[in-house]
């Protein structure tokens, strides 16, 4: 039976437009943002998804968390799937749903954490970077790897021009590990 899943998102939403429409054995239950302003919102109405959002200048952290776990609950999520959201889950949060919250980060990790890893690997001068997807544990960006792939920076490569790469292992990748997740719960 497909997993019931949610997904969360802070942004433009590309990989959670290319989840939607994947051949992975999910029923997207809700796409949850944190922000009003997401493009993500505009995908799910396309694709026809709902969605809620919990706009975080609304809420403490911890109501903002307890809108999010009320929301996981009512829909019977099995499998919580972070696409660029950009909030930091208390561990309070995350042991409510313990190996079961996967997220796609665009470096090598542990190679450049936090919120700009493209751009922070570009200006370090990095030749190879990448795309790693990985169990989400208490810290930030350190949970067990699920899935990793190398990109090499090119000396003719331009912020813009790692980003489109990055994005394109992304979309393959995270299809891929989540195909491994999806067998193993
Ligand atoms: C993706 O590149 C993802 O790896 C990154 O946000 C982007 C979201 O793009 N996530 C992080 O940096 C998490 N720390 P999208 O909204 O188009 O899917």
């Amino acid at each position: 039976m497909a997993t019931n899943v949610a997904i969360l998102a802070s942004g433009s939403g590309s990989n959670f437009q290319n989840i939607a429409e994947s051949d992975l054995d999910i029923t997207i239950k809700v796409l949850i943002v944190d922000n009003p302003n997401a493009y993500a919102i505009e995908r799910a109405k396309k694709l026809d998804i709902p969605y809620r959002v919990v706009d975080r200048k609304h809420y403490t952290k911890e109501t903002f968390e307890k809108e999010i776990l009320d929301i996981l609950k009512e829909c019977d999520v099995e499998l919580v799937v972070l696409a660029g959201f950009m909030k930091i889950l208390s561990p309070n949060f995350i042991s409510k749903y313990e190996d079961k919250i996967i997220n796609l980060h665009p470096s090598l990790l542990p190679s450049f954490k936090g919120p700009e890893g493209i751009k922070d690997a570009f200006e370090y001068g990095v030749k190879v970077t990448g795309v790693t997807v990985h169990y989400v544990d208490s810290g930030i960006d350190t949970g067990k790897i699920i899935a990793q792939e190398a990109v090499g920076v090119e000396d003719t490569d331009t912020l813009e021009t790692l980003e489109e790469k990055i994005h394109e292992i992304e979309y393959r990748l995270y299809i891929e590990a989540l195909k491994m997740v999806l067998e193993e719960l």
